[in-house]
C-alpha cells in the first residue's frame, strides 16, 4: 500500500477541517530555551579547567540536581555519550551563573504548553489560551502573532488576552538547552545520535507553579474550551507533588463535567512516587501521548519488568511488546486513547473505532518532520513541504509483524476490541534542532483527530 498517498491525503483533508476546532486549553509549562549548539574543542577546554576526573564521574551516573559546575559538565557527557536526551534542575546560584556566562546561540519558545501554543495558534489557527506561569517581557515576545490567550485578572473578571498585551513584567524562567549532532565528539566519546541535555534554571515549571487566575477562575477560564492538553508534571518529587495534582484533580474534574476531552502529554518522570501518582490520575484522562522510555517506565511501576525490559530492548521498538504494555495500561487505567510515539514509527491504541485515527497520526508524523527539518514551522503550508522526507524503510518490518500478529490492514487492525493504528513516520536525517519535535507530534495528533471527527 502507498503510504504516500495517505500522507498527502489526511495533510489535506486535516488543513480542511482544522477550523473546526474549538479553543484548546492548554496547561502548565511554558518557559524560555536558550539553546547551545555545543562545540567539541571549547566543551573539552570547560572540562580541562574545571577538573577532567571530578567531571567524568557524573558522566557515569547522572546527579538528581545540578549543584556545581562538574555536574553541569558531567551530565552534559552523559547525554553525548548515550545519544540520549535528559533534564535535571539547577539548584546552585554560581552554576545558574556560569551557563549565563557560557551563553546560548537562540532564545526560542520552550515548555510543552509554549511548543504547543505557538503551533496550534500562532501555525495552525487554532485559538488557544495558555498558561503561562511567568510571564516576563521576553517570554511574551516569544509568542506568535495569532489567536493565541492567557488570562488576565479586570476587577475581578477573567479577560483573554494575547500574551504580549498582558503588560507582565513577571521573572523570566530560562531553561538551557546542549545540543549535539550525531557523531559530536568530546574526548573519547562519540554521540551515537542527535540530542540535547537540558539545564532548568527556574523554579516555577519545576514545581509546577500554578498562577492565581488558574486557581480562582478555572470554571470561567475552562468556559470556552473544547479540548485541553495537560503537560510539565515531570519534574515533580516526592516533596512537592501533592499540591500541584490536588489542583490538577480539581481542574480535570471541572473538565470532565463539561465532557471536554483532555490529553496528557506524559514525559520522563523520574519520582517512581509521582509517577504512581500520575497514573492513578490517568482514568480522568480522554488519552495520554508517550514515548518507549517513557512507556517503559510505567510498565516498571505496574510491576511489568519483563515488558519494561522488552520495550528498551530493540531497535526500532518491538511492536508486538509496545501494544501488549498499551492494553495493559488502558485496562489498568480506563484511558480511552494511548498515543505511542518512537524514532521510525507511531502507534494509537483506542476505545473507537475509524481512519481518521490514522489519518490524525500521519498529519502529526508529517508536522514532525516539517519541525525537524526546518526548525521552524510558519504556516500549515510547511508541513506539506516535508512530503519529500522519505517513509522510514526500518518501519516496513514493524508492519509486517503487525499484519502477522493482528491481521493489520492499511494501517488499522482490531485488538481485544480495541483499534490499533499505526503509521510509519518520515525521519529527516540531519535535523535541524531536537527540542519540541514530540510536542509537535502529539499536539498535533490530537487535535488533528479531533478536526477529522
Ligand atoms: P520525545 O521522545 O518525546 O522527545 O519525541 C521525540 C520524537 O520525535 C521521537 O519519538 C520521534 O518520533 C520524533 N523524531 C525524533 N527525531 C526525528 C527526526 N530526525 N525526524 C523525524 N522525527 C523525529
Ligand atoms: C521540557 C523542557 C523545555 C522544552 C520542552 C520540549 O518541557 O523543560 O525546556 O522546551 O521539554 O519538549
Amino acid at each position: 500500500m502507498a503510504w504516500d498517498a495517505l500522507y498527502s491525503s489526511a495533510f489535506e483533508s486535516v488543513k480542511g477541517r482544522i477550523g473546526r476546532v474549538g479553543k484548546v486549553l492548554l496547561a502548565y509549562n511554558t518557559n524560555i530555551d536558550a539553546v547551545k549548539y555545543l562545540d567539541g574543542r571549547d566543551l573539552e577546554g570547560r572540562i580541562e579547567k574545571t577538573g577532567k576526573d571530578e567531571v567524568l564521574r557524573y558522566a557515569e551516573e547522572l546527579p538528581g540536581r545540578i549543584e556545581s559546575v562538574p555536574q553541569l559538565l558531567g551530565s552534559i557527557l552523559w547525554s553525548v555519550k548515550r545519544g540520549k536526551a535528559a533534564e535535571l534542575f539547577v539548584e546552585s546560584c554560581s552554576t545558574r551563573f556560569y551557563m549565563r556566562g557560557w551563553g546560548w546561540d537562540e532564545l526560542r519558545m520552550g515548555g510543552q504548553v509554549g511548543i504547543m501554543a505557538n503551533l496550534l495558534g500562532g501555525v495552525y489557527g487554532v485559538p488557544v489560551i495558555a498558561h503561562v506561569p511567568q510571564l516576563s517581557r521576553l517570554q511574551a515576545g516569544l509568542f506568535k502573532d495569532g489567536p493565541i490567550y492567557v488570562p488576565k485578572l479586570e476587577g475581578g473578571k477573567v479577560k483573554l488576552v494575547h500574551p504580549r498585551n498582558f503588560g507582565g513584567d513577571e521573572e523570566s524562567c530560562i531553561h538551557y538547552i546542549y545540543e549535539f549532532p550525531r557523531g559530536f565528539r568530546v574526548f573519547d566519546f562519540q554521540a551515537p545520535r542527535e540530542n540535547r541535555f537540558i539545564g532548568a534554571t527556574d523554579d516555577y515549571n519545576t514545581n509546577v507553579y500554578i498562577r492565581p487566575e488558574f486557581h480562582e477562575h478555572f470554571e470561567e477560564i475552562a468556559e470556552s474550551a473544547s479540548l485541553a492538553v495537560v503537560s510539565g508534571l515531570q519534574a515533580l518529587t516526592e516533596e512537592n507533588y501533592r499540591g500541584p495534582l490536588e489542583t490538577l484533580r480539581e481542574h480535570l474534574e471541572v473538565l470532565g463535567e463539561r465532557g471536554i476531552p483532555v490529553h496528557l502529554e506524559f514525559a520522563f518522570t523520574q519520582d517512581e512516587t509521582v509517577r504512581k501518582a500520575i497514573m492513578d490520575l490517568l482514568g480522568l484522562f480522554h488519552g495520554v501521548g508517550l514515548n518507549e522510555v517513557e512507556l517503559a517506565s510505567i510498565m516498571e511501576v505496574m510491576g511489568e519488568k519483563g515488558l519494561a525490559e522488552k520495550l528498551l530492548a530493540h531497535d526500532p521498538v518491538d511492536p508486538i511488546a509496545v501494544t501488549e504494555a498499551m492494553l495493559k495500561l488502558a485496562g489498568r487505567t480506563g484511558v480511552k486513547r494511548i498515543h505511542f510515539h518512537t524514532y521510525g514509527y507511531y502507534l494509537a491504541l483506542t476505545d473507537y473505532k475509524g481512519e481518521f485515527v490514522r489519518d490524525a497520526l500521519l498529519f502529526a508524523a508529517l508536522a514532525a518532520a516539517a519541525k525537524a527539518k526546518l526548525g521552524d514551522v510558519r504556516s500549515i503550508d510547511d508541513v506539506v513541504r516535508a512530503m519529500d522526507v522519505p517513509v522510514n524503510v526500518k518501519a516496513k518490518p514493524v508492519e509486517e509483524a503487525l499484519s502477522k500478529e493482528y491481521g493489520m490492514k492499511d494501517g488499522i487492525a482490531e485488538v481485544n476490541g480495541y483499534q490499533l493504528a499505526f503509521v510509519p513516520t518520515k525521519i529527516v536525517v540531519r535535523p535541524k534542532s531536537t527540542v519540541g519535535i514530540g510536542d509537535t507530534i502529539s499536539s498535533s495528533a490530537f487535535v488533528g483527530e479531533f478536526a477529522l471527527r
